[in-house]
């Protein structure tokens, strides 16, 4: 069984905040920007935010964002390394049932596999829920794993080690009838303090991702392997813009 609440919070931030160099937020927004054409002043839902790397980014190309996140910790991480400016702003929000009036966004970004925790129909509640608090002709733009290339890159086992010394160890399987990578993710601090976190992933295809957001509305949906529109394939991650 998976503990969301217990990874997105302390475990999170001490793997995954030290891991993300802040190049890879500034590319990744830079390609929003240019794939949806979004000009400044536009108005971008980027939920989850998570600890703020893609909002703080947003705002700096002159986007009004709101960052939404279901994580406490991670959403005061990301107020911090924001800092007092006007925009990124943060609120706390659930994807399924988000506290935004219908058309208030020009954009929503579901960034690095961020679907694929609460099950298939709450998956499909979200993007209609990204659907509803978009103006039309608006994009909701995801970004994640998809099955095809988690089958070319599957390994059973990692580890490594984080610039302060600490080893991440993950162990993995995959439920291939229901379509789920199975984890084992564990963090073993310099002083051998331990903390662990089991979760299921549910990995999608390009295919059922469609499905999805054509099913919740969406009449344009294309995919790529990346924000520069290089083709998807089994050898790229998924973005998919749904209009
Ligand atoms: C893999 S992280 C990605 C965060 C961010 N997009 C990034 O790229 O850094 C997934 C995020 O989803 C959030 N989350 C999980 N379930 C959620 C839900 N039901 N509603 C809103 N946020 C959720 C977690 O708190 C976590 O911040």
């Amino acid at each position: 069984m998976s503990d969301w609440d217990t990874l997105f919070d302390e475990l999170y931030l001490r793997t995954y905040a030290q891991l993300g160099d802040p190049e890879t937020g500034r590319r990744q927004a830079e390609g929003v920007v240019r794939l949806v054409g979004l000009e400044p002043g536009a108005d971008v839902l980027d939920c989850p935010c998570g600890y703020g790397r893609h909002s703080i980014e947003f705002a700096r190309l002159g986007l009004h964002v709101v960052g939404g996140d279901r994580s406490q910790a991670l959403l005061a991480e990301a107020k911090r390394r924001a800092g007092e400016d006007e925009w990124p702003r943060f609120v706390r929000a659930d994807y399924r049932e988000l506290p935004f009036e219908d058309a208030s966004f020009d954009c929503v970004t579901n960034l690095f596999t961020s679907l694929g925790y609460w099950g298939d129909e709450d998956d499909r509640r979200a993007i209609a829920e990204f659907r509803r608090v978009l103006r039309p002709g608006g994009s909701l733009v995801v970004e994640t794993m998809h099955r095809d290339h988690l089958m070319a890159i599957y390994s059973p086992r990692s580890w490594r080690e984080l610039p302060d010394g600490s080893l991440v160890i993950e162990q993995r399987e995959i439920d291939y009838e229901r379509g789920l990578s199975v984890t084992r993710h564990e963090l073993v601090e310099p002083d051998g303090n331990r903390l662990a976190a089991p979760y299921e992933v549910r990995v999608y295809t390009a295919t059922e991702l469609i499905g999805f957001a054509r099913d919740a509305g969406f009449a344009q949906v294309s995919c790529y392997g990346d924000f520069d529109k290089t083709p998807l394939s089994r050898d790229t991650r998924l973005v998919l813009v749904a209009r």
